[in-house]
């Protein structure tokens, strides 16, 4: 077994891997994971390793503005474009020396050791790290951190949407690590004792992150699954306005944790466009025990042989409502993105009233902050189809939690919302029932 040292020697090596294929070549963090650390460049990476990697290259997402700022002070002038590796190992070293507790000389020393022998930049990395150990802490004092390390666009657009306040309390949020939240198949309270988890007003358990989901008690015989507390509401807004036994057709459906939910009180028809996402889906399902037919197609074109009473559509969205989990989103995503699925959202919408029965219902949700993606997507619908209402959302059907429902009576969930539990993704969903 390597030591200490030199597991976290590959740990950084591999944080740096993560953090250029973020940061240069947008890819998905998750997807980095995923590729970059097995395509044999460097030595593979145990469980730790890896769990290691992806906290200082996650560290680095959380903060990267804040990074940025404080390597530009100890910087005579800026890096030029093309030094982005250089860029990224400082960054690496300062979210070790200032906010992952690293002691000082393993930081610098490590840093500095991702370096080439050769390096002209070994001395200037030990400077700059060495300065932020002697000076940084104070700097950090003095930062608006909720600002910098959110991007203009998303500050604007949420400021707009939510107000300044709550803005800097979303901001608040994704610095935080996420928890993990629970969905169980029944006996609520017997598995947040066998988890030790908290049972959270939502119905979700919640535990603290860490250790491997596959090892916790439960998991194999298909009990529960993983599921954000947020991320669990909208397919219960859709059972409540059914009766057990209704059919339901869940439209963009992979990796399936609404399907699994939707499965426990109704004939499921799961869609997706994706094939090897509907594979998870269906293994997922096996796990747990659970059935539905699955259908691999573009929803915009595909139509049911019989009309649902119940369509779930979890659109594809610019997931801005998830970088609690997933920080690397703040910097992939551009408001063209945004414009881009609101028109494919717009189009699935459509489809997804087209096959709805009479008198159907309809829940439209996306993990997304933005509003063109949410509310306007339903205010537009809505002017089309005065064949179509608002069911609203009642507060007891979330928990009790009025502040997650719209006057308009919609849910709005927030990362800040649940704050001293460790909040919850950011979700939008809208109930709609055709008048037929
Ligand atoms: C937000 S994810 C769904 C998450 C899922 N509902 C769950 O709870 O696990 C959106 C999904 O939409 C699928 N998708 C994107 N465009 C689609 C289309 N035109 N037709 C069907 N599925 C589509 C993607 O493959 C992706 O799996």
């Amino acid at each position: 077994m390597a030591k200490p040292a030199a597991r976290r020697g590959n740990s950084r090596t591999a944080a740096l891997a993560l953090l250029e294929a973020v940061l240069q070549r947008h890819q998905a963090l998750d997807e980095a994971i995923a590729t970059a650390l097995d395509d044999g460049r460097m030595a593979p990476l145990d469980a730790r390793d890896r769990a290691f990697a992806r906290l200082l290259a996650s560290t680095v997402l959380r903060r990267l503005g804040q990074l940025d700022e404080v390597i530009g002070r100890c910087l005579e002038k800026p890096l030029g474009k093309r030094l982005s590796r250089l860029r990224n190992t400082l960054r690496l070293g300062a979210a070790q020396v200032l906010f992952l507790q690293t002691p000082a000389h393993a930081a610098v020393d490590g840093t500095v050791g991702l370096l080439g022998a050769k390096s002209p930049f070994r001395g200037l990395v030990n400077a700059v790290l060495r300065r932020l150990v002697r000076e940084g802490e104070g700097w950090l004092t003095s930062h608006d951190a909720a600002r910098l390390n959110t991007p203009d666009w998303l500050w604007q657009d949420w400021c707009a949407a939510y107000g300044e306040a709550t803005t800097r309390a979303i901001a608040a949020a994704h610095i935080a690590a996420p928890t993990i939240d629970i969905s169980v198949k029944r006996d609520i309270s017997a598995w947040a004792q066998r988890l030790e988890a908290e049972v959270l007003p939502t119905g979700s358990l919640r535990r603290p992150l860490g250790g491997r989901i596959e090892e916790l008690t439960g998991f194999d015989e298909g009990a529960w699954w993983v599921q954000d507390t947020a991320a669990a509401l909208p397919a219960n807004l859709l059972s409540a306005a059914l009766q057990p036994g209704q059919a339901v057709v869940d439209l963009c459906a992979a990796p399936g944790g609404k399907t699994a939910q939707l499965a426990l009180n109704h004939p499921v028809t799961a869609l997706d466009l994706a094939a090897d996402r509907l594979r998870t889906l269906a293994a997922n399902l096996e796990r747990l025990g659970l059935g539905a037919e699955t259908v691999c197609a573009d929803a915009t074109r595909w139509r049911p042989a019989v009309a649902p009473a119940g369509v779930l559509l979890d659109a594809p969205c610019s997931a801005t409502g998830t970088m609690r989990r997933h920080p690397d989103v703040a910097h992939l995503k551009r408001p063209v993105d945004v414009q881009r699925l609101a028109d494919l959202q717009a189009g699935l919408l459509e489809a997804a009233v087209a096959m709805l029965a009479p008198g159907g219902v309809l829940v439209y949700c996306v993990c997304s902050l933005q509003p063109a993606e949410g509310p306007e997507r339903i205010a537009a619908l809505l002017e089309n189809h005065p064949d179509l209402s608002r069911q609203s959302i009642e507060a007891t059907e979330v928990g009790g939690l009025s502040e997650l429902v719209t006057p308009q009576g919609d849910l709005r969930t927030l990362p800040c919302h649940l704050a001293e539990l460790g909040g919850m993704d950011g979700f939008y969903a809208a109930r709609l029932r055709h008048q037929g």
